[in-house]
């Protein structure tokens, strides 16, 4: 059976398009979505999508991917990136191997957005290439579930 991959996102993601597109761009969560399953098919993998703009739901959707065996996630934890012990805690709490994605480059942005509460645990980040962060992410994290690369 194909491993399956939580693709997770965080608040306001759900307005990308049309959320200050000079730093999020013009493709639409619905986009995103799109663009990785043509990966997922080519790279064998099935993807379970989902956003909230709710922390607890974020932390319970996690919970439950590991409580459903999901293989790992690929999160843009948006603005609880830099904020949530609990979307952390769930991360370390799961143990599921995760990568984290960012479409603007946060690290050339305003310094509240240059820590992350999660990327310590992460298998990996990739921030700044737009919609380009989550095909490299998934890729990076499918390399890791087969074993490619440590
Ligand atoms: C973001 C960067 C975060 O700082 C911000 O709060 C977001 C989007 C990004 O994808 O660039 O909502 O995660």
């Amino acid at each position: 059976m194909a491993a399956t991959i939580l693709v997770l996102h965080g608040p306001n993601l759900n307005l990308l398009g049309s959320r200050e597109p000079e730093t999020y761009g013009r493709e639409t969560l619905a986009d995103v979505e799109a663009l990785l399953e043509g990966h997922a098919r080519e790279l064998g993998v099935t993807l379970c999508h989902y956003q909230s703009n709710s922390e607890g739901a974020l932390v319970d959707r996690v919970q439950r991917a590991g409580a459903e065996g999901m293989a790992g996630v690929l999160v843009n934890p948006a603005a609880y990136t830099h904020t949530s012990v609990a979307l952390r805690d769930a991360f370390a709490a799961v143990g599921l191997p995760f990568v984290e994605v960012h479409l603007s480059n946060v690290h050339a942005r305003e310094p509240f957005r240059h820590k992350s509460l999660l990327a310590d645990l992460a298998v990996g980040q990739v921030v700044g290439f737009g919609t380009l962060s989550y095909v490299l992410g998934l890729r990076g994290l499918v390399r890791r579930l087969n074993g490619l690369e440590r």
